[in-house]
């Protein structure tokens, strides 16, 4: 009887173990603000400082190691399926974006090609020590099907990568995930 109450026990207990796991699984969101009003979102060599502007546009400062293309990609169905991705570069002193949307689970196209619109404003971008910057505004709802929508309140995956070209197609050298939440 005795080893009967400790299997249950056991049982229980990785019940028990399995809920905080679940838990654990929800992406954290970091709730640091600077005084700019920027919230911050890290993953591996990636920053991105995002904030709601008028309830309509988002205003991001990515920064990513490396001096070839960096992006963010912007609630991914699956692996890169479905993401509104904004990549950018530094290159001879000028900075190019292109608003691009994922197709499969690994690969996009320019959302002009799939008979979408480029919905990105480029605000700044440089490099220094090594990492490359982009600040930029995107609508939270552009009306393009090659966009995601981006509602106040609600948090969504984002995936990070950077290449080692100046170009917007040749594949990464890193990626990585996090998640944010759209909020005033
Ligand atoms: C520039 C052209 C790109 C090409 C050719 C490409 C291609 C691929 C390929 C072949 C994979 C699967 C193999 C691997 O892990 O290396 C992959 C995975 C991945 N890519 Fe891309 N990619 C590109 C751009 C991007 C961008 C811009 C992002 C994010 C901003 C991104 C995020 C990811 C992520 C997060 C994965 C891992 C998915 C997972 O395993 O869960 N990729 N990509």
């Amino acid at each position: 009887m005795k080893i009967f109450g400790l299997v249950v026990s056991i049982l229980l207990l990785l019940i028990a173990g399995c809920n905080t796991v679940r838990d654990e699984m929800a992406p954290e969101i970091n709730t640091e603000i600077d005084s700019e009003g920027f919230y911050t979102e890290r993953a591996g060599d990636f920053v991105l400082k995002y904030k709601v502007e008028d309830s309509v546009n988002l205003h991001c400062r990515l920064t990513g190691a490396g001096t070839g293309w960096i992006s963010v990609g912007f609630a991914p169905s699956a692996q890169m399926k479905d993401a509104n991705f904004i990549i950018g570069y530094y290159d001879n002193s000028t900075g190019f974006i292109s608003d691009e949307f994922g197709v499969t689970s690994y690969s996009h196209e320019p959302d002009i090609n799939l008979g979408g619109t480029s919905d990105v404003t480029l605000l700044s971008a440089y490099e220094t020590d090594g990492k490359t910057s982009l600040e930029f505004k995107i609508p939270l709802d552009s009306g393009d099907t090659k966009d995601r929508v981006l509602s106040l309140g609600t948090t969504y995956p984002v995936i990070f990568a950077a290449g080692d070209a100046d170009d917007f197609v040749t594949i990464h050298s890193q990626y990585d995930f996090g998640a944010i939440l759209i909020r005033n």
